[in-house]
């Protein structure tokens, strides 16, 4: 990390220098970690707009230009040439693997796909009717009761079969918690399927009949994936990363991320993005809607549109656009009549005024939930989808923050407005 100039920060007629750190890409950080040492004050920045919380040498992101590198690598090149657990190794080590690593990898995942036996019963314990994400943060967050032997974050080995046991793991926990929902039988995981195609099996076969996983759909399946795989220092992620600051145990930070990512400001935007479709439900009643959105009081939002980095297209969103039309191709559903809207309200959005001047375009999740659905898909196993799939980001940066020799608990101060000391005052004299 270069440190070649710096800053100077004027309170009250005293001047303080502040190291300006330059990243391989993206925008100069101005390093304030001893500012409040040497001048008594805080910064403020809710929201984290202006403050990067920890250096990465992960996934990159240029919202202006509507970029995503991944280990330096374009999203686009990835999904469209490499797949899923190609990019889990990309993420987890830094360089694509060789052809002999890879089927390493690849082997080491798949022989950890079954869950302990006995967390069939967990699942028993939750209502028939359990939103999947419901379950998932439950039964995730349960792994560290069952696999003591990779709870020791101190431990680079423990460290490393806890990451494959999450990522070879949660297609199987999303799949039960699917079968759950539905009130069918648990479906084990196949070791002669690619992860992707047994993720689709673990979800739709039934033991009375064979059941044969469409190569298209498990591309298809394999590509949402990888567009989920990794997005820098998103809300989960740095949900997963203050967890593990305090050395919380690899289950309890992923759970802590899964619950983060459930919010409809963030994962759970795939699922409102469908929800919004059906309720607009014809194109003739989109510009009523678009009304509503434009009026602040309704509170409504224009869901899949949108995000705090891209200020243009989200590159992920074009990807999956085309997978949409590859997907609906296939099933002989080109006229779906969510798709029509989805399309229509994009062209609509991206001529109005509302949408251009705050620079808001369709995100990953405007697209996605019309594939999931057409898969067959209900949509509250859109969510639980994007969790599986992020489980190798999370797992990355948990990875590289505990590797830093820095690290600290993350703790955040604040601009506290509430009352100054005060005497308390007995009951009988308020
Ligand atoms: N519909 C209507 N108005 C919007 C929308 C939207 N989807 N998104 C932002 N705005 C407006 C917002 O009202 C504000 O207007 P003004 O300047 O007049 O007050 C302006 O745009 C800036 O919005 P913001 O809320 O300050 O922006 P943010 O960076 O805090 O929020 C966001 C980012 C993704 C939460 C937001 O765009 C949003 O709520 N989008 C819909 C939900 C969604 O699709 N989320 C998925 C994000 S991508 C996948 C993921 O991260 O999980």
């Amino acid at each position: 990390m270069a440190e070649s100039r710096t800053a100077t920060l004027t309170i009250d007629g005293k001047d303080y220098q502040l190291p300006v750190l330059s990243p391989t890409e993206g925008p100069d950080c101005i390093d304030i970690r001893k500012l409040y040492g040497q001048a008594d004050v805080f910064t403020y920045d809710p929201g984290f707009t202006s403050t990067a919380a920890c250096d990465s040498t992960i996934t990159f992101i240029d919202g202006d230009a509507g970029v995503l590198l991944h280990r330096g690598y374009p999203i686009e090149q990835l999904a469209s040439r490499s797949h899923y657990l190609e990019v889990c190794y990309l993420l987890l080590n830094g360089e694509l693997p060789s052809a002999a690593d890879l089927e390493k990898f690849e082997m080491t995942v798949t022989r950890h796909t079954m869950i302990h036996e006995q967390m069939h019963n967990f699942f028993r314990g939750f209502r028939r009717d359990a939103h999947p994400m419901a379950t998932m943060v439950g039964v995730v967050g349960a792994m560290s009761a069952f696999y003591h032997d990779s709870l020791d974050i101190n431990d680079p080995h423990q460290r490393e079969v806890a990451a494959f046991r999450l990522i070879a793991k949660m297609p199987t926990i999303a799949a039960m918690a699917y079968k759950y929902s539905i009130g069918q039988p648990f479906v084990y995981p196949r070791n002669d399927l690619d992860y992707a195609a047994n993720f689709l099996h673990m979800c739709f076969a039934v033991p009375a009949e064979p059941y044969d996983v469409n190569p298209v759909l498990a591309r298809a399946m394999d590509r949402i994936f990888t567009l989920h795989a990794d997005h820098e220092q998103n809300a989960s992620t740095s949900t997963v990363r203050l967890a593990s600051s305090s050395g919380a145990n690899p289950f309890a930070c992923i759970a802590a991320g899964i619950a983060c990512l459930w919010g409809p400001a963030h994962g759970g935007a795939n699922q409102a993005t469908l929800e919004m479709l059906r309720q607009i439900g014809t194109p003739d009643r989109i510009p009523d809607f678009i009304e509503k959105v434009k009026d602040k009081s309704s509170g409504v939002r224009l869901m899949g549109f949108g995000h705090r980095v891209y200020k243009n297209f989200d590159p992920r969103a074009k990807v999956m656009k085309q997978t949409a039309d590859e997907v609906l191709d296939l099933l002989g559903v080109q006229h779906n009549p969510l798709l029509q809207v989805a399309q229509e309200l994009e062209r609509i959005a991206l001529q109005d005024d509302y949408f251009v001047s705050r620079k808001l375009y369709p995100n990953v999740d405007f697209y996605s939930g019309i594939i999931l659905e057409a898969m067959g898909f209900p949509t509250a196993m859109f969510t639980p989808i994007f969790a599986l799939a992020r489980t190798v980001g999370w797992i990355s940066q948990w990875k590289e923050q505990l590797a830093d020799p820095q690290l600290k608990i993350g703790r955040p101060r604040q601009l506290y407005l509430g009352q100054s000391m005060r005497d308390y005052i007995e009951i009988e004299n308020r």
